[in-house]
């Protein structure tokens, strides 16, 4: 019912071109988004490498400067009107990006593999305006969780420079399926709840780490060769793309060279609860703990929002009534609770990966695991045809988290006025029919 992965193999060595149409209630939606790339030849540049310290990576790149899962990105600080980027052959070819200048609107534009494109120009909107966001910044972030692009080099004009800009000080993580990576929704990543949320509260790091299909179970579902409770340890997703560079050896996140997340949101089970997975209650279960249990291992200081199952709406009569009202609602309500007990408190255990082991502090752990309780949030039609959040589904997903967040750790609402989510503007400027 839910969350068919549209796993695409690409060979290394036949280029393919990515592109589907994007819909709107089954009509082409226009996209009209700009050819931006140029011959670097005919350019004055001063080129940074992609280890350059002046750019900071967003969400789960490799060592290669290849972005995995949803909606990671690059950012800096520059001067000049000029910011040109160069895509390594590892990139996949046509993949759509959405950019933008400070707080502004994103633009999107489809990458070319090896090739460079220029993405702020004079003629971009933002471009001559001085402030009040400064340095100025660029920002980019790929749309799609199966598609990356590879960074080979960032250019800006003679004369100019990369700034690097200070992360913000403080960082969330959303740990999903296709529900928090945005499929189906309009611009996909940049349009799911989970972009919304990091996005939304402003002022704060974040990293999607979703992809569709997937179980927290270790194994294959709808093609995804693992589940979070391993993935969630590696750099790369469960794509074949990730497959095809890969193999069986994919990088492991290096926990210790990024800084930690301060509260860690997972939404996941949606599709260890499809039939055709065949995951059983207590392997669901497990998954799930482990899955808390490898957080606190690796961010000890992290707060854990679990997120409630639903699974879309159905019309009973003269009115609409959610799906399979179960969900395992009681089991991860269950499940939380025992996270918060006495008895799991003063014998916390932490999970590696590989193995669990109980983590003897000598005292009694803070609790660290949240209910948030998705029932009554989204309604029939925040559901697409596809069993997934329409745009509107998502932010008011995202709106709730935030609130949810804000109300449970204190944390202010810093993005006020920002553009989130692109083209969700639908207005009426007529009154009195
Ligand atoms: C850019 O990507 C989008 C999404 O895949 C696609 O709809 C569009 O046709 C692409 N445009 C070009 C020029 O390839
Ligand atoms: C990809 O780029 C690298 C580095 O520029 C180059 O060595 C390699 O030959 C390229 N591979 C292909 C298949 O074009
Ligand atoms: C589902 O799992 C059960 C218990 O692990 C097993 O006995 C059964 O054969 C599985 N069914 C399918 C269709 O894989
Ligand atoms: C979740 O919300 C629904 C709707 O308000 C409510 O009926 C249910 O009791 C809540 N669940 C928990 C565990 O609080």
């Amino acid at each position: 019912m839910v969350s068919f992965s549209s796993l695409a193999v690409f060979g290394l060595a036949v280029v393919s071109r990515v592109s589907a149409t994007i819909l709107q209630n089954g009509q082409v939606r226009e996209t009209n988004f700009p050819d931006t790339r140029i011959d670097p030849a005919a350019h004055s540049f001063r080129t940074y490498p992609a280890d350059a310290a002046e750019i900071s990576y967003k969400g789960r790149w490799d060592s290669n400067y290849v972005s995995w899962w949803s909606a990671p990105g690059i950012k800096f600080g520059y001067t000049g009107q000029t910011v040109a980027v160069s895509f390594g052959n590892l990139t996949d070819n046509g993949v759509l990006v959405g950019y933008r200048i400070g707080g502004l609107d994103w633009i999107f534009t489809n990458i070319t593999a090896g090739a460079t494109h220029l993405l702020v120009s004079p003629e971009t909107p933002g471009s001559s305006e001085t402030g009040p966001v400064n340095p100025w910044t660029f920002e980019m972030r790929v749309t799609n969780w199966a598609y990356g692009v590879q960074i080979e080099a960032v250019h800006v004009a003679a004369g100019e420079k990369l700034i690097k800009l200070p992360d913000f000080g403080r960082r969330i993580e959303v740990i999903g399926d296709s529900l928090a990576s945005g499929m189906y929704t309009t611009y996909e990543g940049l349009s799911s709840w989970a972009y919304g949320l990091g996005a939304g509260l402003g002022n704060t790091e974040y990293s999607v780490t979703a992809y569709p299909g997937i179980c927290a179970a270790d194994q294959n579902c709808w093609g995804n060769p693992h589940g979070q409770v391993h993935q969630w340890f590696y750099t790369s997703d469960t794509s074949g793309r990730a497959a095809a560079m890969y193999g069986d050896n994919p990088e492991p996140w290096d926990f210790k060279k990024h800084p930690a997340a301060d509260i860690v949101v997972i939404n996941i089970g949606t599709n260890d609860q499809n039939q055709a997975n065949n995951v059983s209650t207590d392997a669901y279960i497990d998954a799930l703990t482990k899955i808390i249990q490898g957080v606190h291992g690796k961010w000890p200081k992290a707060q854990v929002v679990v997120m409630s199952l639903w699974l879309g709406f159905y019309q009973s009569g003269n009115t609409y009534l959610p799906n399979s009202p179960d969900g395992w609602v009681k089991e991860i309500y269950n499940m939380v609770k025992w996270f918060n007990s006495d008895a799991y408190l003063r014998n916390p255990t932490i999970y590696d990966g590989v193995t669990r082991k109980t983590s003897r502090t000598g005292k009694k752990a803070k609790p660290f695991v949240h209910y948030f309780n998705t029932s009554g949030i989204m309604q029939h039609n925040d559901i697409g045809p596809q069993w997934h959040p329409t745009d509107v589904g998502a932010i008011k997903v995202a709106s709730h988290l935030q609130q949810f967040i804000r109300m449970t750790f204190d944390w202010d609402l810093y993005a006020t006025g920002p553009e989130v989510f692109h083209e969700t503007l639908y207005w009426n400027d007529q009154s009195g029919y």
